[in-house]
């Protein structure tokens, strides 16, 4: 298969020069921006938004400038649980101002361009077979153009929260060579974790990109009368994951419905139950996150 780079002619489109053009476009957005972090799983609905929606608001709460990246381009929910879905976005001239949560966290996600809450995303094609195959490619358009229109600003942390797909980090890699970290995100499930573990041999064995940790979250619950600890699973085996891949283990979130409510009313779980089991885990990944790149110099 020849590159983009190969074709003999290109029909006048100058292909390379588009290309050339959109890499240092994507370079300069990013110039202000200190560290990207992605947020992984691979497994879908183990927790990746609501811990990036968490993990961003920890860390603007300890003073960093934050922003995320809603890599879900078809199922986008990052807007709703950072309570800014109804923001009326601001354009400049080639390029988009985010949305700014109640803490100051930057925001940009496919949700904010869809008028209603229904509002399916839609890539028209002729048939559905080519919906099938221009789906990918449009999708990661929208990311480079997420990543490089947006005026983010000085940023110490841009969280990139990926949606579920063993495959989604390698396209991100290739627009983002420079990748800081990714945070991969589990519950204690064999399944999940059989899943799970595809990614973090993608991340690190794969791709050789830097691995910030492991997240076990929704493992146990606490009840909030007698404040007794109960598996949600059976326990374990992230551990063992993270001996098998030579990972850190940075914290286990408890389950706690009010992480659940908060982020369907886009209220701040970590400022507004602060003092509980979940919010001070997030606070310490957050602080982790924090020292694994201070450790780097
Ligand atoms: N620790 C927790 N305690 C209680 N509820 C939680 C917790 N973590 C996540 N949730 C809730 O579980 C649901 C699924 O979480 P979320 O949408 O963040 O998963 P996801 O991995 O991003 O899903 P997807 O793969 O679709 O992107 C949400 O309603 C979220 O609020
Ligand atoms: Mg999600």
């Amino acid at each position: 298969m020849k590159t983009y780079k190969e074709l003999p002619a290109d029909g006048g489109s100058d292909i390379v020069g588009q290309v050339t053009e959109q890499i240092n476009r994507l370079e300069k957005r990013l110039a202000s921006v200190r560290h990207t972090v992605t947020i992984m799983s691979g497994k879908g609905g183990v927790g990746k938004s609501a811990i990036t929606t968490n993990l961003a608001s920890a860390l603007a709460l300890s003073g960093c400038a934050v922003g995320v990246v809603d890599a879900d381009i078809n199922g986008p929910s990052i807007a709703k649980m950072m309570g800014v879905r109804h923001t009326k976005m601001e354009y400049g001239v080639d390029s988009v101002k985010p949305a700014v949560s109640p803490l100051g966290v930057k925001v940009i996600s496919m949700d904010l361009f869809l008028a209603e809450d229904e509002t399916p995303v839609l890539w028209n094609a002729a048939t559905q077979k080519d919906a099938f195959t221009w789906r990918g490619i449009m999708e990661m358009t929208v990311l480079r153009e997420f990543l490089s229109d947006t005026e983010w600003g000085p940023l110490d942390y841009l969280l990139i929260d990926l949606p579920p797909g063993t495959d989604r980090l390698p396209n991100l890699v290739d627009l983002l060579p420079n990748l800081g970290g990714t945070i991969v995100v589990t519950i204690p499930s064999g399944v999940s974790q059989f899943v799970v573990k595809k990614s973090l041999a993608m991340a690190k064995n794969i791709l050789n990109t830097p691995v910030i940790g492991i997240i076990e979250n929704m493992g146990e619950y606490i009840c909030s009368d007698c404040g007794k600890t109960e598996d949600l699973f059976p326990s374990g085996h992230t551990e063992e994951m993270a001996r098998q891949f030579d990972v850190a283990l940075l914290g286990k979130v408890p389950f706690d419905p009010r992480i659940s409510v908060c982020a369907d009313e886009g209220t701040v779980f970590v400022a507004d139950y602060g003092d509980t089991p979940a919010s001070r885990v997030l606070k310490e990944i957050g602080e982790k996150i924090q020292t694994f790149f201070e450790r780097q110099g």
